[in-house]
């Protein structure tokens, strides 16, 4: 009988093709101006405008990354998560003095000082945004960083503060090993997948070259 065998491959091929073809439109979705166009093709930016850097090193646990300097809006930490994360995202949809509207762009930043969780958290303006339209929320403010050079660790899954946190302690042990000197009161979290994401998702841990 050779039915069975036809069978499996003709349906193997359709799924291998129609997995295909989702993935084509999926790649579309930022070019139909959802994310506008990126300045880095960076595979884990999935096609938004995510800050510019070089990779300096790679090592097991960690890589070493330069960032050129950038600009982005962020907010203190509020009573939930979720709101702190609507201030920033209500700034982009216009609440702002110009009522502008700004293509979502990643990561999504998080400062995790210690002892105290998570104090701010932003969202990435790239240059294409000009001169950034001031908030209009008294809580959100626009913040330029320098040129930095940063420790990142990388996983996947869905973050949480225990994850970073656990990977945060992996990277600061790799960083002590290896003697290097870095800002050790903070460290950043980096998120760079919608919720809706459940494949592939990339998150970082990075701590900040002094
Ligand atoms: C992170 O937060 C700490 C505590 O508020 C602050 O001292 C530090 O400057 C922040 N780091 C950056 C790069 O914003």
């Amino acid at each position: 009988m050779q039915i069975i065998p036809t069978l499996t491959v003709l349906f193997l091929s359709v799924a291998v093709t129609q997995a295909g073809i989702v993935n084509r439109i999926l790649q579309y979705i930022p070019s139909l101006g959802l994310g506008g166009g990126n300045e880095q093709e960076v595979s884990f930016c999935n096609g938004y405008d995510c800050p510019k850097f070089e990779k300096l090193e790679k090592h097991d646990v960690y890589e070493v990354r330069k960032y050129v300097p950038t600009t982005w809006v962020v907010t203190t930490k509020s009573d939930s998560g979720s709101s702190t994360f609507m201030k920033l995202f209500y700034y982009i949809q216009g609440s702002n003095a110009e009522s502008k509207k700004i293509a979502m762009t990643v990561p999504v930043i998080g400062n995790v000082t210690h002892g105290e969780g998570r104090t701010t958290m932003g969202f990435y303006l790239p240059p294409k945004v000009g001169v950034p339209p001031a908030p209009t929320d008294a809580t959100v403010f626009i913040r330029r960083l320098p040129e930095l050079t940063a420790y990142v660790i990388e996983f996947g899954g869905y973050a949480n503060a225990e994850k970073n946190e656990a990977k945060a302690n992996e990277l600061r042990t790799a960083l002590n090993e290896a003697n290097v000197q870095y800002e050790k009161d903070y460290y950043f979290t980096a998120g760079y997948d919608s919720p809706m994401k459940f494949w592939n998702r990339h998150n970082e841990v990075w701590f900040i070259a002094k």
